[in-house]
C-alpha cells in the first residue's frame, strides 16, 4: 500500500480506510454490472440502489423522522447560505434570526442579507468567537427561522449536544452542520432544516446533504430557478439533474461503515469525545505553552484549535509534526496557530501520535 500519513485536514478530510479500500476494490466493476460506479447512469437501477441505500443509512443512523425529506445537492454548504433564505425567507413576512459564532456563520448571514431582513440574535465576535450561547430558547420569537452553525470549523467552537430548543415552541431551526454531521446523534425532529457539506465526516467534496421538514416546502415562493428550489429536488428524489454520483456512492459506504463497523452514532460520539479529550488534556496540562482558542464549554470535538507562545514556534510545530507524518495542522489563516481536525475517520491511534508529539515538542521547546 502507498504510504499514508495521519491527516488532520479540516476538509476535505480523512476518509475511513476500509471505505477507501472498498471503493478501490470495486472501482473497475461495481457489483455485477461490469462497469465502474464512475460510469453508471444516474438513472440505472444500480445507481438508484446506491442513492436509496445512502438515504436509508442516513435515516437509520440519525433516526430521521418521516416528516423530513433527505436531499442530495451540489454547490457546497456555501450554496445553502443562499438557498435557505431564498426558499424560506423571501415569502416569510418576518426576519430571519442568525446566531453568529464564527467565520462560517458570518458568511451565512452575509448571503442571507442579500435575500431579506435578518437579525443577529447572538454575537460571539466580542470574545473572538471563542464562546457559544448557553441556550437558544427565546432568541428569535416569531422569526422566519433561527440559523445556527453547530460547529465552527475555523475557530473550533461547537454547540453542546442537546442545544436544540423544542420545535413547537420556536421558529424553525436551520443548522449548518457541515463539520459535525454524523459525529453524534441529533434530535432531527427539532430541526426545520439541516445541511452539511459531505467532505468532513460523510464523504468526498461535491455533495451536500439537506434534511428538510416537508412543512417548510410549502413556504417556498414560486419562480425560483429550478436548481435552487428545494421542492424540485424533493419531487425528483434528488435526481432532477445528474447528482454527484461518486460522492453519493462514497456516502453510502461511509454510512455503512458507521453502522456496521462503528456501531452507530452513540458509539461514534463516545470515540470522538475520547479523541478530543486527549488533545484538550495536552493543552490544559501544558502550563500555558499551548493556549486553546475555544472557551472550555465551547470546545469542538471536531476541530481542536490552539496557539503556541509565538509564531516561530507554531511554524516549527507544523513542520516537525509533518516530518513525523502528522500533517495539515496549520490553523486557518484568519485565526493562525494550530488546528487539528479529528473527524470520525481519524483513528484513536493517530490522535495518540499527535498527543505524544505535542508533549514531546513542549518539553523540548519550553
Ligand atoms: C461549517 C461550514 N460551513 C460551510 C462550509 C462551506 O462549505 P463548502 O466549501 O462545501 O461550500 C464549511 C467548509 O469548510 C464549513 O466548515
Amino acid at each position: 500500500m502507498a504510504r499514508r500519513v495521519w491527516n488532520f485536514s479540516a476538509g476535505p478530510g480523512a476518509l475511513p480506510l476500509p471505505v477507501l479500500e472498498h471503493a478501490r476494490d470495486e472501482l473497475l466493476a461495481h457489483s455485477d454490472v461490469g462497469a465502474s460506479v464512475l460510469e453508471l447512469s444516474h438513472r440505472s437501477p444500480a445507481f438508484e440502489a446506491l442513492i436509496d441505500e445512502a438515504e436509508r443509512n442516513l435515516r437509520e443512523l440519525l433516526d430521521v423522522p418521516q416528516t423530513h425529506r433527505v436531499l442530495f445537492l451540489q454547490g457546497g454548504a456555501s450554496l445553502q447560505f443562499s438557498m435557505v433564505p431564498m426558499n424560506l425567507l423571501r415569502s416569510a413576512g418576518a426576519p430571519a434570526a442568525y446566531v453568529l459564532t464564527g467565520s462560517w456563520s458570518t458568511k451565512a448571514i452575509a448571503e442571507a442579507r442579500k435575500e431579506g431582513e435578518t437579525v443577529v440574535v447572538w454575537d460571539g465576535a466580542g470574545s473572538g468567537f471563542a464562546t457559544v450561547p448557553d441556550t437558544l430558547e427565546g432568541l428569535a420569537p416569531g422569526g422566519a427561522y433561527l440559523h445556527v452553525t453547530s460547529n465552527e470549523t475555523v475557530e473550533g467552537v461547537e454547540l453542546p449536544p442537546g442545544f436544540e430548543p423544542p420545535a413547537d415552541e420556536e421558529p424553525p431551526l436551520v443548522c449548518d452542520a457541515s463539520s459535525d454531521f454524523l459525529s453524534r446523534p441529533i434530535p432531527l425532529e427539532r430541526y426545520g432544516l439541516l445541511y452539511a457539506g459531505a467532505q468532513k465526516n460523510a464523504g468526498p467534496a461535491g455533495l451536500t446533504v439537506v434534511m428538510v421538514h416537508e412543512g417548510l416546502l410549502e413556504r417556498i415562493p414560486d419562480g425560483l430557478p429550478s436548481m435552487l428550489d428545494y421542492r424540485i429536488h424533493a419531487e425528483h428524489r434528488s435526481l432532477y439533474n445528474t447528482p454527484p454520483t461518486f460522492a453519493v456512492y462514497v456516502l453510502a459506504l461511509v454510512t455503512r461503515w458507521l453502522r456496521d463497523e462503528i456501531g452507530g452514532l452513540e458509539e461514534m460520539a463516545e470515540r470522538n469525545r475520547g479523541k478530543a479529550a486527549l488533545l484538550y488534556e495536552a493543552i490544559d496540562a501544558s502550563d500555558g505553552f499551548y493556549r486553546g482558542h475555544a472557551a472550555p464549554e465551547a470546545r469542538s470535538l471536531m476541530n481542536v484549535t490552539f496557539r503556541l507562545p509565538n509564531e516561530e514556534l507554531e511554524r516549527a510545530f507544523v513542520e516537525q509534526a509533518a516530518a513525523n507524518d502528522l500533517v495539515e495542522l496549520k490553523g486557518h489563516r484568519t485565526v493562525g496557530g494550530i488546528r487539528a481536525s479529528v473527524y470520525n475517520a481519524m483513528p484513536l491511534e493517530g490522535v495518540h501520535e499527535l498527543r505524544g508529539f505535542m508533549d514531546e515538542f513542549r518539553e523540548r521547546s519550553s
